[in-house]
């Protein structure tokens, strides 16, 4: 099951995830120094890398090239399947059209020439879910994906949008939820991946005392009040909606991996990892760029979700436009209290 359709598609998504690709960059090379030394079976055997949660591919195509890689660093003439695996509904077309893109070059291709023995696959099922064949992964990644819960909460917070704003009844719903979620996602990745197989799983997360986003959040939920106080968004569809995603705290991942008893974990650790436009906006102040490049990333993966919550049949679609053009206007006339705060929890797991 899934509570979502995917990011906004055709391009968008990967145009403004920049900060998913430099949080792929602070946890990687503590991973890639466990593939250099990971026990490999006996050639010819063929290696499986995937990632679950793909999206568009930008940052999927980059990040499994690396992995590609480092195991191609070990044995040259490897033969790898490289799996892409999002839900079905994804834009599985925008990937494929970068990843054979004949005018770049990419870890399947260069300028239009294969590259042999390199197997690039895509599969569109739910992580909760079985994906792939039982032991075909040696390495598996999935990038901020795993917040994104089976199902909605029950009792979304009052006037807000997010969980982790929430009073307690939808934390601790969100919570469970995203317990329960876990649990599941890690009996299903400990059927793919083979024994001595790696997995690296990074979602936003939480610290003592911050959550990842929770200024976008307020910027959005903000938006979206004064679209329904105008009467432009439905007032109960507004109340009964929030996203389904829980931002967890590392003992949240680490625990029930370690309860589990599949995966042995090699590494956990909470990171506050820099995003451009926030680093931008603190050198140049040039706030018009800031407002488009946060709400434009903020946009692609919220989106298509709050368009399907929103808006009733027959609703004017543009008042979803609406809403993130208020929200650039609300950071253009004050930005502080919507920055941007980029708190991942990071797990690191060797199959057992
Ligand atoms: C924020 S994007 C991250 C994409 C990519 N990993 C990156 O780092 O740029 C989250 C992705 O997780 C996918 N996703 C969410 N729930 C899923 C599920 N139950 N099964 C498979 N994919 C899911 C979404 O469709 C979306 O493509």
């Amino acid at each position: 099951m899934a509570s979502l359709t995917g990011m906004k598609a055709g391009g968008f998504y990967d145009r403004h995830s920049s900060l998913q690709r430099t949080t792929f960059e602070a946890v990687y090379p503590q991973f890639a120094a466990a593939i250099a030394t990971m026990p490999l079976p006996e050639e010819p055997a063929v290696l499986g890398v995937a990632d679950y949660g793909c999206s568009e591919g930008g940052n999927s195509i980059y990040g499994l090239g690396r992995i590609v890689e480092a195991l191609r660093a070990r044995r040259p003439h490897q033969s790898i399947a490289v799996m892409h695996t999002d839900l079905a509904t994804n834009d599985f077309n925008h990937l494929l059209g970068l990843l054979l893109n004949p005018d770049t070059a990419t870890y399947a291709q260069k300028h239009g020439a294969l590259r042999p023995g390199i197997f690039p696959m895509f599969v569109g099922a739910s992580f909760y879910g079985p994906v792939l064949p039982p032991a075909c992964v040696h390495v598996g990644i999935s990038m901020l994906a795993v917040e994104w819960l089976s199902q909605p909460i029950t009792h979304p917070p009052t006037d807000h949008i997010g969980i982790m704003a929430g009073d307690a009844r939808a934390l601790a719903e969100g919570r469970a939820q995203a317990e329960a979620d876990w649990r599941l996602f890690l009996a299903e990745r400990g059927r793919e991946i083979v024994p001595g197989g790696r997995l690296l799983v990074s979602v936003p997360g939480r610290n003592e005392t911050d959550w990842c986003a929770r200024g976008p959040y307020d910027l959005l939920n903000r938006a979206c009040r004064e679209l329904v106080g105008e009467g432009r968004i439905d007032a109960s569809r507004y109340a009964a909606f929030c996203f389904p995603v829980y931002a967890r705290a590392a003992d949240e991942l680490a625990t029930p991996a370690a309860e589990g008893g599949l995966f042995a974990i090699e590494h956990c650790e909470t990171l506050d990892v820099p995003i451009g436009f926030e680093c931008a906006f603190d050198a140049d102040g040039d706030v018009a760029a800031y407002a488009t490049a946060l709400v434009g990333a903020w946009k692609a993966v919220s989106e298509p979700v709050l368009r399907a919550a929103l808006l009733r049949p027959g609703d004017d679609p543009a008042s979803i436009d609406a809403v993130y053009q208020r929200a650039e206007a609300l950071v253009r006339a004050d930005p502080q209290p919507w920055r941007f705060r980029n708190l991942e929890v990071s797990i690191q797991l060797v199959r057992r």
